[in-house]
């Protein structure tokens, strides 16, 4: 499908908005000579090996080659669709879109359109009025005792549903809406007397989002004692609890740049957070978390840092959450809050830097173990000292790493006056345990598999370096271009080169000079879009002669020639066999070979 936005609005939104500046957002980078250099954010590295160049306005990764524009970035990294992506650069940089489209949000039914509207003019209204009415000051007084900020409001649009029972009904059926609809939406509920009311009225609308940043639910709080503290939307297509993670739409850019994300209980515990500076925050809604969301986190994140209330139940809930979380490949640390606090109410307590201090100390899945664990013990008693050694040993004997063994090994002789070899006897006996080794021959073979793909792509042949570099040099020079478009035209040998220089003379009719970043749309494909990047990040020499040019597409040619030449020489091969003709077939097959090392012999 083409877009439909028209290419001179796209032209200014992408100049409106620095790439620079928009990766900015989700990765710490570095300037290093005409480059920005950061940690890749689609995989993980230590080394950064990810750059944007703000003069062609592209980002490309030295480590998985994965490279763009403004708005790729933004597609890969957000999940957008191309509209999605370039609506959100428009908002940002207050440019008006024309109203292409808008309203076609890829691949939604009419009915699903319809919840997603409805819910957006439910929630613009519950929080006009909030902000700005006489019939939300219950609400706005209700979170102004909790010490929620203005710009909170805002950011998270948060609203009040004035207690009049038809209140709702009245505002969205005059828009249009059916109440069948409604109902399903969760926005109106059916009663036993078949009157329909706002089941969130007398409430403070918390609106949850999806990742997309769209109303898909709204949470309501209670701000009288009567009824269950909080009331959320039931599921419906659009909203499934499990699936979702409270504010993820807001803190993703946060949790890629901080490369952690704080996990909590509450929508209360994220705003709070969020107030007070630390974005990288979401919270599950109301459920315990799941296997889909920690793989979710999973794939934005390595560390999740999980925060839920100091009680006996959040303590339970934390170790679920981090078992979870570790079979889904994340590290895991685990927050201590103070005083049976939960996260809001410790920032409103002691302050943010005092919650930034708590995230920064907070324990390794090891430590909290050992804490978790103890309740089951009574220390105090010898054997049950040496049943929790043993239950932690069990555990240690899993952990990789023998310097962080050591440490908890040392923490366990301190605290109960064992000899450090007497335990890693221990440790080796639990070792030898099969599921132990079997993991580790599992990641062998996973390591020799990544060497044994990089050296593969080292060893090209001579062929595909000349379409490279030609290409390298196409993307820079519309008369180098030119000549080879009239020598060799699209008869380049590996496809995607192919489709590549088709799309290149296609552009530089429509353009005199290259703009990388402009190009690649035209592409409209991911893995070709990757390949432009990666050939127009190659380290060419600003000058080639004409000598080289014609010597790589001579190169170029002549393999065409070479494959053309054992196809008809195949074909003949065949015919022979079908004659039964084996001498001749045998003939043919010598020729083949001395061809094939003629031509790498000349190389
Ligand atoms: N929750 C719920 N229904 C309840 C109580 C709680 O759905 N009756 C969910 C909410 O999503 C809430 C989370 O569980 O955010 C954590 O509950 P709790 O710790 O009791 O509430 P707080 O987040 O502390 O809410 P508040 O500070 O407003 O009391
Ligand atoms: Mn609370």
């Amino acid at each position: 499908m083409t877009n439909k936005i028209p290419e001179d609005v796209i032209e200014n939104i992408r100049k409106a908005n620095d790439i620079v500046d928009v990766v900015g957002e989700y990765v710490q980078l570095n300037k290093q000579g005409r480059n920005y250099f950061g940690r890749c954010p689609f995989h993980d590295e230590n080394t950064p090996s990810f750059s944007v160049t703000q003069e062609k306005q592209i980002f490309y990764c030295f480590g998985c080659k994965k490279g763009g524009n403004v708005i790729t970035f933004l597609m890969e990294l957000e999940g957008y669709s191309f509209y999605e992506a370039v609506h959100m650069l428009a908002e940002k940089s207050d440019i008006s879109m024309p109203d292409v489209a808008s309203k076609q949000e890829k691949g939604l039914s009419s009915e699903n359109q319809s919840i997603l509207s409805a819910y957006e003019w439910l929630g613009k209204l519950y929080h006009h009025l909030l902000r700005y009415t006489e019939d939300g000051k219950a609400g706005y007084e209700y979170l102004q005792k909790r010490d929620i900020h203005e710009q909170s409001f805002e950011t998270f649009q948060l609203g009040y549903a004035p207690n009049t029972p038809n209140f709702v009904s009245d505002f969205l059926e005059e828009k249009g809406f059916h109440q069948q609809l409604l109902i399903k939406a969760g926005l109106l509920k059916l009663q036993s007397d078949h009157n329909v009311v706002d089941p969130f009225r007398g409430r403070v609308i918390y609106p949850i989002r999806n990742h997309l940043g769209k109303m898909v639910a709204f949470g309501g709080r209670a701000i009288t004692d009567h009824g269950p503290k909080y009331l959320n939307s039931p599921e419906h297509p659009l909203f499934q609890k499990g699936k979702l993670l409270f504010n993820f739409d807001l803190a993703k850019r946060h949790i890629r740049k901080e490369r952690q994300v704080i996990l909590f209980e509450g929508q209360m515990d994220v705003i709070s957070a969020y107030q007070a500076g630390v974005r990288n925050v979401v919270a599950t809604l109301g459920t315990a978390l799941n296997e889909y969301q920690a793989k979710l986190l999973k794939r934005y994140v390595d560390t999740v840092i999980i925060c839920y209330d100091a009680d006996r139940p959040g303590i339970e809930a934390s170790y679920k959450a981090a078992n979870l979380l570790k079979r889904a490949g994340c590290a895991v640390k685990i927050a201590e809050l103070k005083d049976g606090l939960d996260p809001d109410g410790y920032i409103r307590a002691h302050g943010a830097t005092a919650f930034d201090q708590i995230i920064k100390s907070s324990d390794t899945y090891m430590s909290f173990y050992m804490r978790y664990i103890q309740k089951d013990f009574n220390l105090s008693l010898e054997s049950d000292q040496l049943a929790y050694i043993q239950e932690i040993i069990k555990k240690l004997a899993m952990i990789e790493s023998s310097v962080e063994r050591e440490y908890y090994l040392k923490e366990l002789k301190e605290r109960f006056n064992v000899s450090i070899d007497s335990l890693k006897e221990e440790i080796r006996a639990h070792q030898k345990n099969s599921s132990f080794r079997k993991d580790k021959s599992e990641r062998n073979r996973y390591t020799k598999k990544t060497i044994h793909i990089q050296r593969q792509k080292k060893l090209r042949p001579a062929y595909v370096n000349a379409e490279r570099v030609l290409i390298a040099y196409m993307l820079q020079d519309p008369l180098i271009t030119d000549r080879v478009q009239k020598e060799i035209g699209v008869d380049f040998n590996l496809e995607e080169h192919k489709v590549i220089v088709t799309h290149l003379y296609g552009y530089y009719e429509a353009y005199d000079t290259m703009d990388i970043s402009v190009f690649i749309d035209w592409l409209k494909d991911e893995q070709l879009t990757e390949l432009a990047v990666e050939l127009s990040m190659m380290d060419v020499a600003t000058h080639i002669s004409d000598q080289e040019i014609n010597d790589y597409m001579h190169t170029i040619k002549r393999q065409k020639e070479y494959v053309e030449t054992v196809k008809e020489y195949k074909q003949q091969q065949k015919l022979a066999e079908q004659q039964n003709d084996p001498i001749k077939a045998a003939e043919i097959a010598m020729e083949i070979i001395a061809i094939k090392r003629q031509l790498e012999n000349t190389l």
